[in-house]
């Protein structure tokens, strides 16, 4: 899904709309290339996905400052979210991609304590390509289509939401920090993990599926081979 048109390098097609490089002009210190990330699609779903721009903006204009979060260089006509270009490499989750497996992850987690002081929770962590790897080594956290805020207005409902995105937020961090292999967790590290109810049932779910997808996948095989 990736090309170079008119607009830039297409970066990537999703739910949330397409994402382009773009070389950036002097008016955007710091970077060489910008993200622009946009809604496409027919009225309705762009209406929508416009909204969903909007509210990634405000998430962006919180985590302001923090290091390790692309800096954002606005919302230009209202629908397009401009932010800083990180050169990094996706997380891919083999144990030696990283130099320092420790430092990373260490620095990972400072990183969301951060996002979570501002009210910030990520909440598509598991998704490892929302997780960069800079050319530095250092942690980046991008697409915060799906975060959850909450501040000190908030109501009680909201407030639980947070907390439960907050550790479903750590629990992704211990998730990818031991390659998902949970009895290796060190006993220093065993608070950041519990799991929440919805992970506790859309866990035995997705094996689930997953084993009856696979049988599926067999059968067409074999049908394939007749
Ligand atoms: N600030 C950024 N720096 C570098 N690459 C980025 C940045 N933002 C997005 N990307 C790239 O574009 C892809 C899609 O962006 P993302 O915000 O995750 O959109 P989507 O909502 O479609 O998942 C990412 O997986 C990453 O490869
Ligand atoms: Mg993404």
């Amino acid at each position: 899904m990736a090309g170079v048109g008119q607009r830039g390098e297409l970066l990537s097609a999703g739910y949330q709309g397409v994402v382009y490089k773009v070389a950036a002009g002097p008016e955007y210190p710091g970077t060489n290339y910008l993200i622009i990330k946009q809604p496409m699609g027919s009225l309705l779903v762009r209406w929508f996905r416009r909204k969903m721009i909007r509210r990634e903006h405000s998430v962006y204009m919180r985590l302001a400052g923090i290091a390790g979060i692309p800096k954002c260089f606005g919302l230009r006509g209202g629908d397009q979210l401009l932010l800083e270009f990180i050169e990094g490499q996706p997380l891919k989750l083999s144990a030696d991609e990283l130099e320092d497996r420790e430092q990373f992850f260490s620095g990972l987690l400072s990183l969301l304590q951060a996002a979570h002081r501002v009210g910030v929770a990520h909440a598509d962590l598991k998704r490892k390509e929302n997780i960069l790897i800079t050319s530095a080594g250092l942690p980046c956290l991008i697409d915060f289509g799906s975060a959850v805020t909450c501040d000190h207005g908030s109501g009680a409902l909201r407030r639980w939401v947070f907390r439960l995105a907050c550790q479903i937020d750590l629990n992704a961090w211990v998730k990818h920090k031991y390659l998902g292999r949970y009895a290796e967790i060190s006993s220093a590290d065993m608070p950041y993990y519990q799991p929440t109810f919805i992970e506790r049932i859309a866990r035995p779910v997705r094996r689930f599926w997953r084993k009856v997808t696979a049988r599926q996948w067999r059968k067409a095989r074999r049908r394939s081979h007749l």
